[in-house]
């Protein structure tokens, strides 16, 4: 029987492994981690994320064919395979800092492989790292073999948040890396085995380990650049009148470019797409590349600009200032369908406020005060550029009020900011909110969800991102 062992139960390891659980009733997984709280809620019904679907095929083979557990060092040594799905965060200080991928969990991972083994193992590094990991993790597996033979393969996850579910039970494609020698390719070929599962043949790629390791990097690479292209492109459609969703709508019309992740926002967020830029950015400097480095450098630095520029336009909209205003933000989370915060554009801009004194209620539907409070409160990591130079007075925090009700957030608010793309906003009784507001009542769209004409026609002021001005903000001073 095969046993599969998935080191790290998070936003990956977790739903992944309950999917491959779920497909294969044959396979035997166990998801572990060194984290209690994480796994204790794994096996709970309130699950540590939250993911459509997911609590639906985790109840189906919880307890059958897929665990939960803290007992490290057991499941490895009886695993044949072990999927290691750890963190890889940027590198926050030492050589890289900003940019490196920090591999502390990955090589700890590694060397608790190396001492609890006794039988041969295939590890699959799922978590996203630097090229060439793959050569290190096996230098220090064979250091340390006690003549037992490992096989590294590259398998990255290329599924979103929100939509992870659907994502891995039908993927574009899964990749698969392996060494070219015939131990390498039977690697690949048991790895295989398993996706062939459920994922047709023909979207199951093999590749050599390199080349899969750089795909997930460069694939991150691409998408995050669809979006700055396009907030750039807003940019410059707020000077001009022109409207992004009818630009957006005509260039994705090209067969060639297509429509997906072209939609304009408030700037990208979520663990991935910076982390994995600066990664690249950072491997490109070290491969004596700086022209290249600075072309992916450039995908953030828009994301940064689209954040501030957002920023600027609500504080010079309300008359340059926002100070003891209140301002409502509806949606904190960094996509809709995710109660992740993790580099949400909402913590950039929810600072930006706070720097100009304003008081901001906040209603996410998915994410709890205490995490908000934890964003707002953490240092940023300016990787290089910072957006906001003056870090907060700490009484900034004590005008943070985080609520659980949309309308009592908007209640007696100068201004709303909306930076998630929940659905449940769509619907909103945007009178009733118009009716609670002080007036001028302003709404800045930084997702493109509301109907900006029905807004206007009920008295708002709109800003929404990358759409003609408002008359009322094209006499405001030029937003940089
Ligand atoms: P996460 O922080 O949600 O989960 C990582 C887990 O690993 C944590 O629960 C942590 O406690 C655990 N861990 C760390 N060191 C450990 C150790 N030595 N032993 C056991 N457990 C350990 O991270 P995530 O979002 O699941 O991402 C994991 C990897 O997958 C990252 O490299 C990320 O870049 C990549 N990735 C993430 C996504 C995504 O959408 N979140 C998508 C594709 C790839
Ligand atoms: C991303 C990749 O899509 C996924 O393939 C990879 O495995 C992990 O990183 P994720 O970060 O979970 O997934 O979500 P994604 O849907 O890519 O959105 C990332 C950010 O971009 C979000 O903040 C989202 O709101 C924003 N976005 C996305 C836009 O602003 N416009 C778009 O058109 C699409």
């Amino acid at each position: 029987m095969v046993k599969i062992c998935c080191i790290g139960a998070g936003y990956v390891g977790g739903p992944t492994m309950a999917v491959i659980a779920l497909k294969c009733p044959a396979v035997e997984v166990v998801v572990v981690d060194i984290s209690v709280a994480r796994i204790n809620a794994w096996n709970s019904d309130q699950l540590p994320i939250y993911e459509p679907g997911l609590d639906d095929v985790v109840k189906q083979c919880r307890g059958r064919n897929l665990f939960f557990s803290t007992d490290v060092e057991k499941h490895v040594c009886e695993a044949n395979i072990i999927f290691v799905s750890v963190n890889t965060p940027t590198k926050t200080r030492g050589l890289g800092a900003g940019k490196a991928a920090d591999l502390t969990y990955w090589e700890s991972a590694a060397r608790m492989i190396a001492d609890v083994s006794k039988s041969d193992k295939i590890v699959v590094e799922k978590s996203t790292v630097p090229v060439k990991t793959a050569e290190a993790i096996e230098k220090i597996l064979t250091h340390n073999s006690k003549g037992i033979n490992y096989q590294i393969l590259s398998n990255p996850e290329f599924l979103a948040e929100g939509t992870a579910i659907q994502d891995l039970f039908k993927p574009d494609r899964v990749l698969i890396g392996g060494r070219e020698t015939p131990e390498g390719r039977k690697a690949v070929q048991a790895l295989k085995d398993v996706y062939a599962q459920w994922v047709p043949e023909e979207r199951i790629l093999t590749t050599n380990l390199w080349s899969a390791e750089l795909s997930k990097l460069a694939a991150n690479a691409f998408l995050a650049q669809r979006i700055s292209s396009v907030n750039a492109i807003s940019a410059l459609c707020e000077a001009t009148g022109a409207n992004i969703t009818e630009v957006a709508y005509s260039v994705g019309k090209d067969s060639r470019i297509g429509p997906k992740f072209l939609n304009a926002s408030v700037g990208f967020g979520g663990s991935c797409f910076q982390k994995d830029i600066l990664n690249l950015v950072y491997i490109c400097e070290c491969n004596g590349l700086p022209e290249v480095a600075n072309y992916w450098k450039q995908v953030i630095k828009i994301n940064d600009y689209q954040k501030s520029r957002f920023v600027n336009r609500v504080v010079s909209s309300m008359f340059n200032t926002v100070s003891g205003k209140k301002i409502a933000v509806l949606g904190f989370a960094f996509k809709k369908d995710t109660g992740d915060t993790r580099e949400t554009p909402a913590i950039d801009v929810c600072k930006g406020l706070l720097g100009d004194k304003a008081t901001i209620s906040i209603y996410d539907p998915q994410v709890t005060e205490d995490q908000i409070q934890r964003d707002l409160a953490m240092n940023k990591f300016d990787w290089d550029h910072p957006i906001h130079l003056q870090p907060l007075s700490p009484t900034a925090f004590t005008q943070v009020v985080v609520t659980w009700d949309a309308y009592e957030a908007t209640k007696g608010a100068h201004g709303v900011c909306i930076l998630t793309e929940w659905d449940e906003f769509k619907d909103l009784d945007f009178q009733k909110i118009y009716d609670s507001m002080h007036k001028p009542a302003f709404l800045f769209d930084g997702r493109n969800v509301v109907d900006v004409e029905k807004l206007r026609a009920i008295g708002f002021i709109v800003y929404a991102i990358g759409k003609p001005l408002d008359p009322w903000l094209k006499d405001m001073p030029a937003v940089a």
